[in-house]
């Protein structure tokens, strides 16, 4: 694979950055993932739009430039000949010349990474087969809504749910469903209404998420943008999850209590394939 470090067209294992680099000491770095259907990006601009504004709130000092970073993105899928998968780009606030919790002078460059996997999104095991999912804490940082390199307790949860022979995990704060462990989380109520959590800090604003929900009123189904517990959940006519490297994934069994008749649900395989045709 090529991938691009600082400015730079690497083979892999020629690519380095600093052990001073603040993403690797502090997490101290934000990502995007993009998905690539037919060789072309999906939300590109979403996703620069929430880039923005993660590296704004964290005040790391690197501009967003849309069409430079569009054109790096795009210089990597043809390299690397991606037809389907994802792009993920990193900005790190800097590698400082020691270690340090003060952030370094203004003067330290941002670091900047970016590296393609190929990946079947639109053939799909997890797809056909729809998800289990167990659930665990939400024991994250309460700035959920920045997509930082922070993410040691998802993957801890993860593997978790692995253990109890779940496929991911959901998280629970207060009693209720914030999201999946890299992935927004959705039940279908006996109307029909789709129901997921509302936008807030504590949870990431997905991409796949505001399209979904698009496709959604496109289809003529209720939302309702709020909390529900693992309860309401298990009850549930369906559920789902959506992000960029999944879309859409059904999910048929929550905590060992299957969802429905425990396979994926209508409205979840629907929305998946509306959401591909309209990004074919
Ligand atoms: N994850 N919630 C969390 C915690 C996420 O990490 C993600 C994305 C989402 C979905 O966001 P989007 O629809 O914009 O992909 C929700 C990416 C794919 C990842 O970490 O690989």
């Amino acid at each position: 694979r090529t991938v691009y470090v600082n400015g730079k067209y690497v083979p892999e294992n020629e690519a380095s950055v600093s052990i001073f680099d603040r993403a690797f000491l502090f997490a101290d770095a934000v990502y995007e993932v993009t998905s690539v259907l037919e060789g072309k990006l999906i939300d590109f601009h979403g996703h620069m739009t929430r880039l923005e504004r993660s590296i704004r709130e964290l005040g790391i000092n690197f501009t967003v430039d849309s069409d430079a970073l569009l054109a790096i993105h795009r210089e990597l899928i043809s390299k690397n000949n991606i037809t389907e998968g994802l792009v993920y780009l990193q900005v790190s606030r800097g590698a400082a010349s020691d270690r340090d919790f003060m952030f370094p002078a203004s003067d330290v460059e941002p670091g900047l990474v970016l590296f393609t996997q190929a990946k079947s999104l639109i053939k799909s095991a997890a797809a056909d087969r729809g998800l289990k999912v167990a659930s665990f804490p939400d024991q994250r940082w309460r700035r959920c809504d920045i997509k930082t390199v922070q993410l040691l307790y998802s993957s801890l949860v993860k593997n978790e749910a692995a253990k109890k022979g779940a496929d991911d995990a959901w998280l629970v704060l207060d009693g209720k469903v914030t999201e999946g462990s890299s992935n927004n989380a959705y039940i279908v109520d006996e109307n029909n209404t789709i129901i997921t959590r509302e936008l807030s800090n504590d949870i990431l604003h997905g991409i796949t998420r505001k399209a979904i929900l698009q496709c959604a009123a496109e289809l003529d189904l209720k939302v309702e943008e709020r909390a529900f517990t693992i309860a309401e959940a298990q009850k549930a006519k369906e559920a789902f999850i959506t992000s960029a490297s999944s879309f859409v994934y059904p999910v048929v069994e929550i905590d060992d209590v299957k969802i429905g008749e425990g396979t994926p649900g209508p409205i979840a395989k629907r929305l998946r394939e509306i959401y591909i045709e309209a990004n074919l």
